[in-house]
């Protein structure tokens, strides 16, 4: 049985995930309409990874007797000023997502909620995936820069990658 601490804390971080799911989806709905649509491929992909972690709170609260309650969200920005701002953004996320799961399994180590911390690793782990995943893309927009052809094959890449995020992501579920 879940304590009401860790059960608002999973809570705060269901609503969390579904922000992020809804900030990528604004994020792939701009770059399509960009013409990006290697980049909206990932970014869509993305989003559904959010909401996969929202769903694993969601059930996991449920099953240890608490409520996962589904928030309401604000709306995300509509337009974005550049791919790299896209994905500067995403890592400033990331990094605050991360921040808030080590807040959580630090308030289930002094609730002494074993099954929930061990429920969060899974998590932790995917925050290292993450990171590393934005801070990579990052790196190649700086080096693109203001080259329309590079940013051309960037998209290209995205592509792909967003091909073996998708059959990774089925490896995970
Ligand atoms: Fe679910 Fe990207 O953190």
């Amino acid at each position: 049985m879940l304590s009401s601490k860790v059960s608002q804390a999973l809570n705060k971080q269901i609503e969390l995930e579904a922000s992020s799911s809804q900030y990528y989806l604004a994020m792939a709905s701009w770059a399509e309409t960009q013409g990006l649509n290697g980049v909206s491929a990932f970014l869509y992909l993305h989003s559904d990874e959010e909401r996969m972690h929202m769903l694993k709170l969601v059930k996991f609260v449920n099953e240890r007797g608490g409520h996962g309650v589904v928030p309401s969200l604000k709306q995300p920005p509509v337009t974005f000023k550049s791919v790299k701002s896209v994905f500067e953004e995403i890592l400033k996320h990331e990094i605050k997502v991360t921040n808030e799961i080590n807040g959580l399994v630090d308030i289930t180590l002094k609730e002494k909620d074993y099954t929930t911390h061990n429920f969060l690793q899974w998590y932790v782990s995917e925050q290292i995936e993450e990171e590393a995943l934005a801070r990579q893309i990052v790196d190649k927009l700086k080096l693109i820069g203001d080259d329309k052809s590079g940013l051309y094959f960037f998209d290209r890449d995205m592509t792909s990658l967003a091909t073996a995020e998708a059959a990774t992501n089925k490896e995970k579920k």
